[in-house]
């Protein structure tokens, strides 16, 4: 285990910085990758004055919550990459699941791709991004974890461990994360996707229920199946099985 002035603690060959305001902690793992940073490079914030959520959307990021960003340089061969947000949410699951008592895992989902929810509501958010740098592809993997507080957002219900009767420091949380991330990582790096990807299936909400799929530009619905053997959710409706590679999911009463 290391240290790195940053009073964080993250396991070995990774390293943590931690800033006490910052843009997004995506932005500026970008910025330290493109400084040189060695991969591994955990950067967590306690705020972040312009948090990046998925498709364009802002992330509310006001003290109290982890916000924690993790960069890697050619995390794995470029064919498989599209299974880093599925490994990501496992490790986000399993870090969160360890701060929950064993008797309030099971309210603890995850919402294709890389959502986490607890009794169906969201506790966490993952923005993954991509950037070529000469001599490799840098992956920034985001994570914003709702321990204190959460916003009010129009699109859907979100709580944090705090209102659900948990609450965690995100110093705490993070220690969790960093431990749950390597360990992924790791099996992911030396292994196959098969088991992860089962995992994934165990975690998962609404397998076998109809939901939306909100693409760009059009709407689908359909019984979600499971995943493709890449992680791509299969929706299968009157019109057959659809292969899903992004988009934002919708259930019945959510
Ligand atoms: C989503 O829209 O669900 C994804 C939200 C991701 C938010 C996290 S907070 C830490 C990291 N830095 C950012 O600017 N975004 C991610």
């Amino acid at each position: 285990m290391t240290t790195e002035g940053s009073g964080l603690v993250c396991p070995d060959g990774y390293a943590a910085i931690h800033l006490d305001d910052v843009g997004s902690t995506n932005a500026e793992a970008l910025e330290r990758a493109q400084q040189g940073a060695a991969s591994g490079l955990w950067v967590v914030a306690r705020r972040q004055t312009a948090g990046r959520g998925r498709r364009g959307r802002s992330w509310t990021s006001e003290p109290g919550n982890l916000y924690a960003s993790l960069m890697l340089r050619d995390p794995i061969e470029d064919a498989r990459l599209g299974e880093l947000p599925l490994v990501v949410a496992l490790a986000v699951h399993d870090a969160v699941a360890t701060a929950l008592p064993p008797f309030a895992r099971a309210d603890l989902a995850i919402k294709w791709p890389n959502d986490i929810l607890y009794a169906g509501a969201k506790l966490c958010g993952i923005l993954i991004e991509a950037a070529g740098m000469p001599g490799s592809r840098v992956i920034v993997a985001g994570m914003g974890i709702n321990c204190s507080h959460h916003p009010d957002v129009a699109l859907y219900s979100a709580t944090d461990l705090a209102e659900v009767g948990y609450p965690t420091e995100p110093e705490a949380l993070f220690a969790l994360l960093s431990e749950a991330m390597a360990r992924r990582l790791a099996e992911w790096r030396e292994g196959s996707f098969a088991p992860l990807r089962d995992a994934w299936l165990a975690r998962a909400r609404g397998i076998g229920e109809t939901i939306v799929v909100r693409l760009p530009g059009r709407e689908v619905t359909g019984v979600f199946t499971g995943l493709d053997p890449d992680g791509r959710l299969l929706l299968r409706n009157d019109q057959g099985l659809e292969t899903i590679s992004a988009g934002d999911v919708f259930f019945g009463h959510s």
